[in-house]
């Protein structure tokens, strides 16, 4: 496991944003899984800034993004589909029909599930970008005495029903489900990009790297995958050692 501590997330979001040019460069038809969130929203800026000034293209490559809420259609503001388009995708040239999200309005959600793990079965994430959520979540996969491996539908803990509140009207308008990518399909990646920024995230992240592997904190199985780059801001790595 690779850690880089940053002074500034400018900095963190550039370097981030490198990774994915450099890639891109040397492999055009890369496959990248993609979050959202607040974290990687300045990392989506940087990548943006690279492709205006012609350093990248995206005209080869697919994206599979780790989650999307169940019961809000695309054109939801606060729906994932949407946030991709509107950060990202919108402003780049990738073809739509290769950026692919799991569909939150599947009559048959079971078989949407099998679907997307159906997709990424058949390719490789070549690089996996990940946020981490205050309870150790990655993905929407929630703290657990037991976690799947393939994509699944989830009902959201309150700890982060109350963080995704802030983002809606009421708090009856969270949506309450969402649909995964399980930690199976997330470990599947050639290389993982967990990204962490700010004091409020310091203990977690001291749990997830450096504590015991325990379903209790999902990042924390990170531990065992192979390739994994961590970029911190500073507030977030100062408790580890
Ligand atoms: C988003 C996702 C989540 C977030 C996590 C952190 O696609 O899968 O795991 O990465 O909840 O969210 P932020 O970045 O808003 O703190």
């Amino acid at each position: 496991m690779i850690i880089r501590l940053f002074d500034t997330r400018e900095e963190l979001d550039q370097y981030a944003a490198g990774l994915f040019v450099e890639l891109l460069s040397v492999k055009p038809d890369a496959v990248l899984g993609l979050a959202t969130g607040s974290t990687p929203i300045g990392i989506y800026e940087k990548i943006v800034d690279s492709y205006n000034k012609g350093q990248v293209t995206f005209k080869d490559a697919t994206t599979y993004n780790l989650d999307e809420y169940v019961g809000l259609p695309r054109e939801n503001e606060q729906s994932y589909a949407y946030f991709m388009n509107h950060h990202l995708f919108r402003h780049i040239d990738i073809p739509a029909e290769r950026t692919y999200l799991p569909n939150g309005l599947a009559a048959d959600p079971a078989a949407e599930c099998a679907r997307y793990d159906g997709m990424l079965l058949s390719r490789q994430v070549d690089i996996q970008l990940l946020g981490l959520g205050h309870n150790g979540h990655i993905g929407f996969n929630e703290p657990d005495r037991e976690l799947h491996a393939g994509t699944h539908i989830v009902d959201l803990q309150k700890e982060t029903l109350e963080a995704n509140a802030r983002f809606f009207a009421s708090m009856d308008d969270v949506p309450k489900q969402a649909i995964t990518m399980g930690v199976g399909s997330i470990l599947k990646a050639k290389t993982i990009l967990l990204v962490v920024k700010g004091a409020d995230k310091a203990e977690i992240v001291k749990r997830a790297l450096q504590g015991p592997i325990t379903t209790e904190v999902p990042a924390s199985l990170l531990q065992t995958h192979a390739n994994v780059i961590v970029l911190l801001d500073q507030e977030a790595g100062r408790l580890l050692h």
